[in-house]
């Protein structure tokens, strides 16, 4: 079959189909659609429609709440817990960001926790959207265990990630990452095509370096950067889980693999309006120097350029968006698969 490139507004819309086929509100529906678009265009499959088939499941399985209903558990002017009451992670933090950038604009900066939540997919599509309204996003999620603690090789953590974004003059600096040595879904695409897992990324189940797929699903996976990857997956779960009331650690049961209970992460979310500091403006054009300074820097021998954080997803996505999202063979199969199965037209 090879690669086939699909426009992204068709792609965004079938998956909006099939979760609103599967009893998601078409809202909602349209919510997690663009999250997944958002992974695929940027060049980050691992999130993308690659997640599909998981989140039917559980959705199908009564494991997630179709109706995305969100509560306010407590508030104060500048702080917002918000009971995600086991709707989809991205609709969670989607609904719960609207109600806390109303604060900010009084306050200058929101804390937001959000509890009994489900996986969120890209971290970067929420704090990039609140860079698109001219503040600084920050947020980390505790994910269910997959990583071992520095010097065990019992899964513990999750690959709990972190991502920020500012507004720039001409777009958004973001930086999006796991704090494993790589993203978990990576492995399940590395299996599904084949391919071998990458030295250091992982230990079998007891403990051994392995670069099988299957032995490094089933083992877990090393924190990126030893103990300091590993500090910071400690502290993203005691804001993501412990802070929140979510559960934390090895508590939480898997997204994937856990098929009968339901998950109940944690978000953290941190929202600073730049103006309060300094005018947006100035902001920019100060961090625009900042940037052309890093990107004017000499190279080494090797690199052909030097990308800012981001700049590499940015650009991969304003490729998509011209060009086409390109879906492998597998994909495309997967994608006919639900096509048949919520009869709704496959956009390849
Ligand atoms: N929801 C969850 O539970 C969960 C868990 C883990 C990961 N994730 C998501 O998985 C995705 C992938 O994470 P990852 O850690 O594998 O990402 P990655 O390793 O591909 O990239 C991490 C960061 O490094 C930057 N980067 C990469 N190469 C660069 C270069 N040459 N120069 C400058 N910057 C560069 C990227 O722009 C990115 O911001 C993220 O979107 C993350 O949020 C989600």
């Amino acid at each position: 079959m090879g690669m086939k490139l699909v426009e992204w507004h068709s792609l965004r819309s079938f998956i909006q189909q099939v979760f609103t086929k599967a009893g998601i509100p078409e809202g909602d529906a349209l919510i997690l659609a663009d999250a997944f678009v958002f992974a695929d265009m940027r060049g980050v499959r691992s999130h993308g429609i690659e997640r599909m088939p998981n989140y039917l499941e559980r959705v199908e399985k009564g494991l997630i709440n179709k109706t995305g209903e969100i509560r306010i558990l407590s508030e104060s002017p500048s702080t917002l817990l918000v009971d995600a009451c086991n709707s989809l992670g991205s609709v969670a933090c989607v609904k719960s960001i609207r109600l806390a950038s109303q604060k900010v604009k009084e306050t200058g900066c929101v804390t937001l926790s959000i509890c009994h939540s489900n996986h969120f997919g890209a971290a970067a599509y929420y704090t990039n959207m609140i860079a698109e309204m001219g503040m600084v996003g920050f947020t980390c999620t505790g994910a269910t265990a997959d990583v071992a603690p520095w010097g065990s090789y019992e899964r513990y953590l999750g690959t709990n990630p972190f991502s920020i974004s500012v507004p720039t003059l001409d777009g958004i600096m973001n930086l999006d990452m796991a704090t494993s040595v790589q993203a978990k879904g990576k492995l399940r695409v590395l299996k599904a095509r084949g391919e071998k897992v990458p030295e250091g990324w992982c230990l079998d189940k007891d403990g051994n370096p392995t670069t099988d797929p299957d032995a490094a699903i089933a083992g877990t996976m090393l924190p990126m950067g030893g103990p300091k990857g590993y500090g910071m997956a400690a502290f993203i779960d005691i804001l993501g889980g412990v802070l929140s009331g979510s559960l934390f650690g090895k508590y939480a049961p898997h997204f994937v693999t856990d098929m009968e209970h339901i998950s109940n992460v944690g978000h953290f979310f941190y929202i600073l309006d730049i103006s309060h500091i300094m005018p947006l403006d100035q902001f920019k054009r100060r961090l625009d120097i900042f940037s052309s300074d890093i990107k004017s820097l000499p190279k080494r021998e090797g690199f052909d350029e030097i990308y800012l954080p981001g700049e590499i997803e940015a650009r991969k996505m304003t490729q998509a968006k011209a060009e086409g999202i390109s879906i492998d063979d597998i994909a495309q199969a997967r994608l006919k698969e639900m096509a048949n199965k919520y009869d709704v037209i496959s956009p390849v």
